[in-house]
Order: C-alpha cells, then structure tokens, then sequence
C-alpha cells in the first residue's frame, strides 16, 4: 500500500507557462531552463512541456546528456558551463553549448583540439557579482575567445539580481543593463539577458535570446501573483489525513511541543514531512487545504507528518484529501508562509514522493 502522498505535475500548464513566456517576449528565442531536474519537476517532463523551446538551459552535465537520451536534438546549454577539461569530451560528444565566466574555462578551451566548433555564451557579471567577467574585463575575454579556433557563436550573457524588484534601490534592470551595454559595446554578437521576472517585467529590454525558469513552473518572479501574470500551477502535492487527535485545551501538538490547544480542538495528521521536501520551518498558520477547505498548519513539521487544524472542516476524516501546494493554494503563498520562494519548494521535492501526470 504506497503512502498517499503524491504529486501531480501538469504537463499543459507547462506547455502554457511557456506560451506565455513567448507571447510576452515574441521576438526573442528561448531557452526553457530546466535545471535541478526540472524545479524538482523531472527532466523528461520538462522536455515534454517545453517542446516549442529553443533550447533547454541547466547545470547538469550528467542532465544534458540524460536530454540527448531522451531525444532532444535542439540546443543545450550548461549554465555554468564545464567544470573541468574531462568535461569537454562530453560537451563535444553531445554538441552542448557552454556558458563561459572564468579565466580558467579559457584556458581549459585554448588546450583542447575540436572536432567540430563549440557555441559559447561568454557570461559578464554586471552587478551580480557571481560568475563572469567585469565589464572592463569583458572585451578582452570575448577576443581571446574569438582568436581560438574551435570556437563557433559566441553568444553574451548576464544575469539579473533584481529583476523582480522594478525600483530596487542598490541595482537596478536598467543599470546592469547599462553595465552590460557599455561592456558589449562594439561586439557584434547575439545576446542573452532575461530570466523570468524580466521576461515579463522588462520584456522590452529581451534582447536575442531570453532564459526563463520559475514561471514556465507556475510560480510568480515579480511582484504580481502567478495567476495576474496568466501561469498555471504545474505541480500539485496532494496527500491525505492518516490520523485525527482530539486535543484537550492546554495540551500540546508534535515535537517541541510547539502548539498549544488553546480550546478542545480536533487535529488531523497528514502523511507529509520534511523529508518529503516539506519545509520544515513553516510555521504555524502556513496555509493548507483539507477536503479543499483552507486552513493552517500547527506545531513543528515531522521528518513524515505535519498536523493541521481540522477546526474549520468538521466533516474531515480519515482518508480526507490535503493539497500542500498547487489545485487552489499557490505554491507561492505557501512559500511565503515558510519565509522561503517556490522555487525551494519544487526543487526539494524528495524522491520517495510518488509522481504522476495529468
Ligand atoms: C543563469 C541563469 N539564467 C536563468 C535562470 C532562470 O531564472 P528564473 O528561474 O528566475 O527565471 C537562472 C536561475 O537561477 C540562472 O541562474
């Protein structure tokens, strides 16, 4: 008897996020990214969802090649590029194009023979300060690049800090933008700037390429809830009662003893915990469903249960249904309740949780 605790991945609202992610920047080709096994949401499904994409961006050079395995014979591009020179036996392999922000990755290409020429996206940091080379830096980068042989497009890239805060005081879209136009200026070549929350909320700025990710799950990049910018849920995590408690007034709930019953109160156990990838530091009062009622958390997430309040749906049972995130509860507001983003939650789904399609 498998436990009840189950998540839903719905492969058209992929295909919709998606949809959604080109109307808004219709000029420009996408990359789908789908890193971290899809936001948690699995490689071959995201292949699936994303089939109109360009290409599909991740980190994983043992996820691109599962991609190839899988039948993608579009682009891939590794985000963060190769690691190490052994890396780049596979990038020839699997025709994958590589994400390049150091030194050393130049080295590592200026001492390798290609076959056949390796498309490049040479990343400058323009305020993010995290990978790629100071816009000062940049020009000398590109054009060490270019002088390799072996070396086929180089596209430009950056990346966003703030692309979901539109008045964000300390770094703003538009001066890493600007960032990135004075470092660039003169080199022609394609160019990659936009995740997400500029996709939608900077969709002007989308230059060659853009590089989605949370929306195309349909969790919400900017300030704007996932249902106003038009995104639909593509996972759902649904589990079900396994116990009821009727806890006495001044009795306490779970581990810590973290909630105390303030009046006679009927308390259902769900089979869900943090080792299901439930976080464990969502409070009391983090929204829940039973039987598609609303109510809360309470006491500390277990490592395989959480309990919930059943003071609002009396008629709950054991066997009730429970939606932790997705049909009617945005993963979002969950996320939010926990002091964390969607994007945590989708990408800590554990493997023990049985996964099915609609
Ligand atoms: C380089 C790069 N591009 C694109 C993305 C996609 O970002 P988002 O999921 O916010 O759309 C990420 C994700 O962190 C990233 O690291």
């Amino acid at each position: 008897m498998p436990r009840p605790l189950i998540a839903t991945i719905d492969i058209a609202a992929l295909r919709h996020n998606f949809g959604i992610a080109k109307t808004a920047t219709p000029h420009a080709r996408a990359w789908a990214v789908v890193k971290a096994n899809a936001y948690g949401h699995g490689l071959a499904r995201g292949l699936r969802g994303f089939a109109d994409a360009d290409g599909l961006a991740l980190i994983e050079v043992e996820g691109a090649v599962r991609l190839r395995e899988l039948g993608w014979t579009k682009p891939i591009l590794l985000l963060e590029g190769f690691f190490e020179p052994a890396d780049l036996s596979v990038v020839m392999e699997h025709q994958l194009t590589v994400a390049v922000h150091s030194k050393e990755q130049i080295d590592m290409l200026a001492a390798t023979k290609f076959p056949a020429p390796v498309d490049v996206y040479l990343k400058m940091n323009s305020g993010m300060n995290r990978l790629g080379f100071v816009p000062a830096d940049f020009p000398a980068a590109y054009a060490r690049l270019r002088a390799l042989t072996g070396i086929g497009t180089v596209t430009l890239m950056t990346h966003f800090a703030n692309a979901d805060d539109a008045y964000h005081p300390r770094l703003s879209v538009d001066e890493q933008m600007q960032r990135f136009a004075r470092g660039s200026a003169g080199i022609s070549a394609p160019r990659c700037l936009s995740n997400s929350a500029a996709v939608l909320e900077h969709a002007h700025g989308a230059q060659d390429w853009t590089r989605p990710g949370i929306m195309l799950y349909g969790s919400s990049p900017g300030a704007k809830t996932a249902q106003d910018y038009g995104l639909l849920p593509a996972m759902h995590l649904h589990s079900q009662l396994i116990g009821i408690q009727t806890v006495p007034a001044g009795e306490t709930v779970g581990y810590g003893s973290a909630y105390t019953a303030i009046k006679p109160t009927r308390v259902g156990i769900v089979a869900c915990g943090y080792a299901d990838g439930y976080p464990r530091h969502a409070p009391s009062g983090t929204p829940v469903l039973v039987d598609g009622l609303r109510t809360t958390l309470i006491g500390r997430v277990s490592m395989d249960m959480l309990a919930v309040d059943l003071s609002p749906i009396p008629h709950a049972q054991v066997g009730s249904r429970v939606t932790l995130w997705g049909d009617r509860l945005p993963i979002d507001e969950v996320a939010y309740a926990a002091g964390t983003i969607g994007y945590e939650l989708m990408c800590a789904l554990a493997p023990r949780v049985a996964v099915i399609e609609r």
